[in-house]
């Protein structure tokens, strides 16, 4: 119990960590949290116009998320504690104690922990979204369609995956991918009403 509760806390603490918030306050390029969306997450460090501040928002946020599952993992041996660690982040990062618990929509940090988990897994998940983003340029939709594709890809017997034997992949990806939908319930009315900006404009 204690154990998990380590993990837990751990992960939330290692995921509360607003990136997109601290880095473009720290470059004098305001606030995110003022501009487009008003999202924390990458997709809208963009819409400052600062590449390399949304490229590192990107890289930290779902790096975040793969150090959490990662190091869980290397303490307990435990694919389960590592997904419990890898939630926990996950969740620190939606629900950040410092940011009033207002934070991000999850896909970064998505990515990392699929990718952690069950590298090849997450790397069709990743090149989901690539493809789907170099023909439709929305992030949002983009990230709808790769997260909701990889639960379903977690429970398919593809040797080429290396999925862990345990459920937890499974689980981890269906908890996540349920909770960014419904963080994008916005995006969603945005893009049925042909509203949704395209990757890197500047207002939303
Ligand atoms: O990663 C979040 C993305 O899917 C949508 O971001 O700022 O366009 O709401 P945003």
């Amino acid at each position: 119990v204690l154990t998990l509760l380590m993990a837990a806390l751990g992960g939330y603490l290692v995921g509360s960590i607003p990136f997109g918030v601290l880095l473009t306050r720290a470059a004098g390029a305001g606030d995110v949290r003022n501009i487009g969306s008003g999202n924390i997450g990458a997709t809208n460090v963009l819409r400052t116009g600062r590449k390399d501040l949304a490229l590192a928002t990107l890289l930290l946020d779902a790096g975040k998320g793969a150090a959490a599952l990662l190091i869980a993992r290397a303490v307990t041996d435990s694919d389960a504690v590592a997904a419990i660690a890898g939630g926990a982040a996950f969740l620190g990062h939606l629900y950040p104690v410092w940011l009033g618990f207002k934070g991000g929509k999850g896909v970064a940090t998505f990515f990392g922990l699929m990718l952690a988990a069950a590298w090849p897994l997450g790397l069709v998940a990743a090149a989901v979204w690539l493809l789907t983003a170099a023909v439709f340029r929305v992030s949002s939709l983009s990230a709808l369609i790769a997260t909701l594709v990889t639960p379903v890809l977690a429970l398919m017997p593809i040797a080429a995956l290396n999925l862990p034997t345990s459920n937890s992949v499974f689980l981890l990806a269906l908890a996540a991918m349920t909770l960014i939908w419904l963080r994008h319930f916005d995006n969603i009315i945005r893009l049925i009403k042909g509203k949704e900006p395209r990757i890197g404009a500047k207002s939303a």
